[in-house]
């Protein structure tokens, strides 16, 4: 439908006209069939505990939910912050409640232990629900939903003023959950050394622009009770599940050598406060925050990031489908110059190829070339002392021939002499004509 036919169908919707009923109808009891639904569901709560280690975080919680949850202490040596979540099934008359409370293991120990992963968990139970949400078939019904509805953020009762990393931290954190800032070990500080402290908290928090969570006041059954709460931040508290014997009453209470502080006195300490806040008053209302203001922040800048959005430019308001087909464009133009770009680089990887081949051959060949000609140089000389060495061996065997031939001569005129000498011998004593040699 054009934005125009929108327009004309908005501006023609006719008034709502009050009735009154001639009897008993029944949708008066849509309130209570929204509590029976609700009931059957049950509810979730997440807490995040954060503050330095040993500053009493599980003692608090098993003094809230008058119980002992199953916790170890974290050690002082971890590398780096660490989510640990726990989750409890808890019931309370005919109402089940899932609780997870999640520690920020290691927070606050030493350097290098920033909030980043308390961030990045908590965006990472938006985006797990956002997934949920986007699903085809989507299942929130019975979705068990671990966003952080409360962070309760434990303050080291040092009388001074907040840590910068307390601060830092808290900024972080503040448009992403409820944020109840809560003075722990409060009986470790005096009475007026204690609202000194509360005064300056608040004014650092205040100076520094930390939201932190205010009790509504709009819901006029609860108003003028959260008002008065929004006045005593931060919640100074006190955790113990030890019972001591106050009169004749049994009392959770921490028991000091010169007295006794019971939790659950509002003269002691504001632990009722807390508790009256956070679970029977607001925890709804924390809930409802979560989802209608942190996760709905997280979700629209996550959309927007995705390209969605609700109008253009001119205030005209845009379709899913407009944007899933504008998105889908823009991804088939990319991808095709993506393409294109691969084209390229493979067509020039070719061609640099090539040319690194015809070099090498080119290399190759002058090589070749070089070793023939070195052959051919080696041939030659080799030919060369061949040569010289037949004509050494013809000169050679000629003076041996020589030489035979002299030494022949030679032989041949020695064996003539005695012979002779021999002839002239015999000639002499008549013996010469019975043997006589011939010598050629
Ligand atoms: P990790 O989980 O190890 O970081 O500690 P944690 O913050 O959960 O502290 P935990 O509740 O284990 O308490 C640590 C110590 O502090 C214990 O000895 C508690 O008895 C003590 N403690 C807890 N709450 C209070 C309190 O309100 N006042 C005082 N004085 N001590 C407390
Ligand atoms: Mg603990």
């Amino acid at each position: 439908m054009a934005a125009t036919d929108l327009e004309r169908f908005s501006n023609a919707e006719p008034e709502p006209r009050s009735l009154s009923l001639g009897g008993h109808v029944g949708f008066d009891s849509l309130p209570d069939q929204l509590v029976s639904k609700s009931v059957t569901q049950g509810f979730s709560f997440n807490i995040l505990c954060v503050g330095e280690t040993g500053i009493g975080k599980s003692t608090l919680m098993n003094t809230l939910f008058n119980t002992t949850f199953e916790t170890e202490e974290a050690s002082h040596h971890e590398e780096c912050v660490r989510l640990r979540p726990q989750t409890y099934d808890l019931q309370e008359s005919n109402v089940q409640l899932k609780l997870t409370i999640v520690d920020a293991v290691g927070f606050g120990d030493q350097i290098n232990k920033d909030e980043r992963p308390i961030v990045d968990y908590i965006d990472a139970q938006f985006e797990n629900y956002l997934q949920e949400e986007l699903k085809i078939r989507r299942s929130l019904f019975d979705y068990h939903d671990t966003r952080i509805h409360v962070c309760l953020y434990f303050i080291t009762p040092t009388g001074h003023s907040l840590k910068s990393l307390d601060l830092v931290t808290m900024k972080k954190l503040d448009s992403k959950v409820n944020i109840i800032p809560i003075i722990a070990k409060a009986d470790t500080i005096s009475k007026s050394e204690l609202h000194k402290f509360k005064i300056k908290i608040m004014g650092e928090l205040v100076s520094n622009g930390v939201q932190i969570y205010q009790f509504p006041t709009d819901d006029e059954a609860v108003a003028e009770i959260n008002a008065v709460m929004n006045a005593h931040l931060p919640f100074a508290v006190v955790g113990s599940t030890e019972e001591v014997k106050v009169g004749n009453k049994l009392v959770r209470a921490r028991q000091y050598p010169w007295g006794v502080v019971q939790v659950e006195n509002e003269n002691h300490c504001d632990f009722v406060k807390l508790r009256e806040m956070l679970i029977r008053v607001n925890m709804e209302d924390l809930r409802e925050q979560t989802h209608s203001r942190h996760y709905e922040l997280y979700r629209r800048c996550k959309l927007e990031e995705m390209g969605f959005q609700d109008s253009d430019g001119d205030s005209q308001p845009f379709s899913l489908q407009e944007t899933y087909e504008a998105k889908r464009k823009e991804f088939l133009i990319e991808l095709q110059r993506k393409e294109e770009e691969m084209r390229q680089m493979f067509v020039n990887k070719v061609k640099e190829t090539e040319l690194e081949l015809k070099e090498k051959e080119r290399e190759l060949h002058e090589k070749f070339e070089h070793l023939k000609r070195i052959h051919q140089e080696e041939k030659r000389k080799v030919e060369e002392k061949r040569r010289e060495l037949e004509e050494e061996t013809n000169a050679f065997n000629r003076r041996k021939a020589a030489v035979e031939a002299l030494q022949a001569q030679a032989l041949h005129a020695t064996l003539q002499q005695p012979l002779r000498k021999d002839k002239d011998k015999k000639k002499a004593s008549g013996w010469s004509s019975i043997y006589s040699v011939t010598i050629p």
